[in-house]
């Protein structure tokens, strides 16, 4: 997918009451976004197949919905105070800011580019011959750029571990890296750059305390394991689950709602026995990419990407990444946090959080896999997966968001042919009838086709359209959104029809 279908999608979004820009009226909040009529139901759907997925059909999974303001003593216990900063760096010239290592990042894009483009090129000279396989392996020029992107990685990686921040502003330097969008490569030194956000709490100046608003969900899970596991009836191996908003003052904010300053995240922490976490990793990760793949989005569109450099509390990650139409980028993280959090809580706290083993009669920190998705990125994965720009075999276009049933904002419209002869009173009751049971829309202004059209562009899997011959038989038309077939059906069909298409265990089972 290119730039300008990239661009389509983010206009399609506002024009169809998907997402707005933030305060529009005063010119925007950079990285913030609000969710429109169609927005808010797409996401509350999203929501409801993650929870359902996560808390119902988990019987070891129970539900937390914490605070969004926690004691500041957690962050510090967290490591965030001290760890969670991105390298920061100035352009003088154009007083443009970067990540130093998103910087360094792009530089090594720009060879893996020129990797693909020696294939290209290649291909078409060997045609049928060609053996991609044996080209990347044997190519000199191949090998030369392939030694360039290791030699840079490691130092950026040493450099990042050893935050080193002399050394990220070397590579820059030696890298001959300029500021993309002014050339210049007059550069200032880099600064680390916290990205929480501090706000006060309490009435007056001198008694009021500082806090942080939370840069991850999953720490409410931590400080809340003792009272979950009093009052439910959990046993280990068990999750917590919780959706709710994250903050972070993210240094370039860019692409939509990819990178925001405020979003929200859809984590599980998954409690296990220590030394049986590898064995969790595996299995979550797999999971997780199963139900990625239940919403029958092309496979090819996922991959896992295991990280070399882990965050300081994990002892293995690894994402999902999905390939947005500016290339593959992280959409969930899957981290084995080991016992690091439950214990910086114990020892900063003074309370114990620990499990006592029924089996093997032991009490013990538990290690923790972490689950933890982008309610944001992962609308954006659906809404760039799902829109398409068609030519019609009449040689008319339409523009459709094939987004799955089960998400899709609206499940149907009902759309009286004309608003006459009786028509609409059919219509209207099929309407009262179905709402009660699924977000449907009554829809009677314009003529069917342009009727069809916005359904389309919104993603409504099904219309049904109300005629004349609705008044002799009792049946309706019902289109289908992606074939956009039609079939005759009896209106009393309909309710039968949605409820099977949007059946969880088809989705999920
Ligand atoms: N508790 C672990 C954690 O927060 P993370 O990799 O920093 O890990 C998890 O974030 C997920 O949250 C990411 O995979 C991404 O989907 C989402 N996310 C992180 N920062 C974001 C941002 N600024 N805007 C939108 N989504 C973001």
């Amino acid at each position: 997918m290119s730039d300008v279908q990239f661009k389509q999608i983010v206009s399609h979004a506002k024009e169809y009451g998907f997402v707005f820009p933030s305060s529009e009226i005063y010119d925007g909040l950079s990285a913030v976004y609000d969710y429109g009529p169609n927005g808010v139901l797409l996401k509350n759907n999203i929501k409801e197949y993650w929870w359902k997925h996560m808390v119902q059909l988990h019987e070891n999974i129970v539900g937390l919905d914490s605070a969004v303001f926690m004691h500041p003593r957690v962050w510090k216990a967290s490591g965030h105070v001290d760890a969670f900063h991105d390298p920061l760096i100035d352009n003088k010239d154009s007083k443009k800011r970067y990540r130093a290592d998103n910087l360094i990042e792009e530089h090594i894009a720009k060879i893996e580019a020129k990797i693909e483009k020696e294939v290209k090129k290649a291909r078409k000279r060997f045609k049928e011959n060609f053996d991609e396989a044996k080209f990347l392996a044997e190519s000199p020029r191949v090998q030369k750029y392939r030694t360039q992107i290791e030699e840079i990685q490691s130092r950026l990686s040493n450099a990042l571990k050893e935050n080193n921040l002399k050394e990220l502003k070397q590579i820059i330097i030696d890298l001959e890296i300029a500021d993309p969008v002014s050339g210049s490569r007059n550069w200032t030194d880099v600064k680390q750059f916290n990205l929480m956000f501090e706000t006060q709490m309490g009435a007056t100046e001198q008694s009021a305390s500082s806090l942080y608003l939370r840069p991850e969900t999953a720490q409410g899970i931590f400080i809340n394991f003792n009272n979950v596991l009093k009052t439910s009836r959990v046993k280990i191996p068990f999750g917590i689950a919780q959706i709710g908003k994250a903050f972070r003052n993210e240094i370039i904010a860019r692409q939509f709602i990819f990178r925001m300053r405020e979003f929200e995240q859809m984590e599980m922490q998954f409690f296990v026995r220590p030394g049986e976490e590898m064995k969790w990793y595996d299995v979550w990760k797999e999971k997780r990419l199963q139900w990625h793949l239940s919403l029958g989005f092309d496979a090819s569109l996922y991959r896992y990407h295991d990280h070399d450099q882990l965050a300081h509390y994990a002892n293995a990650a690894a994402d999902i990444e999905f390939r947005f139409p500016f290339g593959f980028k992280e959409l969930e993280g899957i981290h084995s946090r080991t016992d690091f959090d439950l214990s910086r809580h114990e020892s900063f706290s003074g309370k114990k959080l620990r499990y006592f083993d029924p089996e093997t009669q032991k009490s013990y920190v538990p290690y923790v896999i972490e689950t933890s998705i982008g309610l944001d990125r992962m609308f954006l994965a659906v809404l760039s997966a799902s829109y398409a720009e068609e030519t019609l075999p009449d040689g008319s276009t339409r523009t459709v968001l094939r987004i799955p049933a089960i998400l899709s904002p609206v499940k149907a419209a009902v759309l009286p042919l004309v608003k006459k002869d009786g028509l609409p009173e059919i219509a209207r009751e099929i309407f009262d009838d179905l709402k009660w049971d699924f977000q449907t829309i009554y829809d009677d202004k314009d003529a069917i086709g342009r009727r069809y059209r916005r359904q389309d562009a919104i993603g409504t899997p099904f219309a049904v359209t109300i005629d004349h011959q609705t008044k002799e038989d009792g049946t309706v038309t019902l289109r289908h959104r992606d074939s956009m077939q039609q079939e005759r059906i009896h209106k009393n069909e309909l309710k039968n029809i949605l409820k099977n298409t949007l059946n969880l265990k088809t989705w999920l089972g």
